[in-house]
């Protein structure tokens, strides 16, 4: 297999999607799991995911099943899911309450900070001090966790968190509590969820909702189709931009564009858009859906601040609330997507807050983004397929996205 994966790898073609075996074979998943989801920093959740010590939360990547949780110095940590005597799973996946953690098949029983503190019947030579649980190296970016699962993760985390915080500080994510949560299985593999990700060439066919208040020219376009109409519309744009920028860095909240999405093992992007229709949320209004906001926010125009990181997370924070998305492979063609919507912890639902209005937006977008994955993994699959040329004025962040992929894997496979 990888022989053959490094030759699709070697000729696969700038601006082209990747040829079928990338989004079918079980294969090259595997080798995925291996050189990116195993080596790389991915995007797990956040801290209110477990907000006070003995929360915890598991779930897979791939087939390592880890845990998270607060330890009673309020740290967070994480470790393989994985009992020490016979290997049981330690926790059920999801979020759960505990104490110590109890391995309900023999009772081997280890403290939040890993370390095994009871297992009985073991003899009298037993040593409690090497069965701990294995740790797994963790980092919260101003609340958002990620996790890598090698001995060595790559060292450049440093280099988004020194760029990124200034921008998520603000928000104090930290500060927040889940309003909201949902599972959704995508019925494509998981490079096609990011892929549709990475592009809003689709939005205006696709996401009635979501294209409220976004700026088509946001996303990039092709100057020489446009007309008087539409050139107006892109100035309107281009001054609402100059405008927003200026008054946000004067209140030192930053907003420029930072991309750093290939050629380093920790690829990143982040940029403040500005919302149309004075908008203050990206909500089916536009008007905060919160009324408390984040942090010690008090100008709710603060547009939605995105963030993304290689190979599987996205983030929309805005002044009154945030969503984080997190995409994991399930197999080949199934990639679960988990989004979590978060607000103040004080913000209390039905007082500042309808939550059926807070999810409005991204409960449809992701209905019509799990669609057009599921007819894209439909095409892929099928015997006609070749690949398709990506858009030069509004792919060209699919194509970051391919092109971190191909050079992570090609360095995976060379070492
Ligand atoms: S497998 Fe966990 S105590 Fe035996
Ligand atoms: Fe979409």
């Amino acid at each position: 297999m990888h022989d053959d994966l490094a030759t699709l790898l070697l000729r696969r073609r700038p601006w082209h999607t990747l040829e079928a075996p990338f989004y079918t074979s079980n294969g090259i998943l595997e080798a995925e799991l291996d050189l990116i989801f195993s080596r790389h920093w991915i995007f797990v959740g956040q801290e209110p995911d477990v907000p006070e010590p003995g929360d915890v939360n598991a779930l897979a990547i791939g087939n390592a099943r880890i845990l998270i949780l607060r330890d009673d110095d309020n740290q967070v940590r994480a470790f393989h899911n994985v009992c020490r005597h016979r290997g049981a799973q330690l926790v059920p996946d999801g979020r759960s309450q505990v104490g110590n953690l109890v391995c309900r098949y023999h009772t081997w029983t280890y403290g939040l900070d890993g370390k095994l503190l009871f297992a009985d019947h073991m003899g009298a030579g037993f040593d409690l001090s090497c069965r701990g649980l294995r740790p797994i190296a963790l980092r919260s970016l101003e609340g958002l966790l990620f996790v890598c699962l090698a001995d060595d993760p790559p060292d450049d985390f440093d280099v988004m968190a020194k760029a990124i915080s200034p921008y998520l500080a603000p928000h104090r994510i930290r500060d927040c509590r889940i309003a909201h949560q949902v599972d959704l299985i995508e019925e494509g593999n998981w490079k096609l969820t990011m892929e549709n990700n990475r592009e809003c060439y689709h939005c205006s066919a696709n996401h009635p909702e979501l294209t409220v208040p976004l700026f088509a020219y946001g996303f990039g376009f092709a100057p020489e189709s446009m007309d008087d109409g539409s050139r107006a519309e892109v100035a309107r744009y281009e001054a609402l931009v100059t405008e927003s920028q200026g008054r946000w860095e004067a209140q030192g909240i930053p907003s420029r564009l930072i991309e750093r999405l290939s050629g380093c093992a920790t690829g990143f992007r982040t940029e403040r858009l500005v919302l149309d229709r004075d908008g203050e949320s990206h909500t089916v209004d536009t008007r905060v859906a919160c009324r408390r906001l984040m942090g010690d926010l008090e100008e709710k125009r603060l547009g939605g601040l995105h963030f993304w990181t290689q190979p599987n997370s996205w983030h929309h924070l805005m002044s009154d609330h945030a969503i984080t998305f997190c995409a994991l492979p399930l197999g080949p063609d199934r990639t679960l997507l988990r989004t979590t919507w978060l607000v103040h912890k004080d913000a209390v639902e039905g007082v500042d807050y309808d939550l059926a209005n807070l999810v409005a937006v991204w409960q449809a977008t992701n209905r019509q983004d799990a669609d057009l994955v599921g007819i894209t993994q439909a095409g892929v699959g099928s015997r006609g397929y070749t690949p398709g040329p990506y858009s030069p004025h509004t792919e060209g962040l699919v194509e970051e996205f391919c092109a971190w992929y191909v050079e992570r894997m090609t360095a995976g496979l060379g070492a």
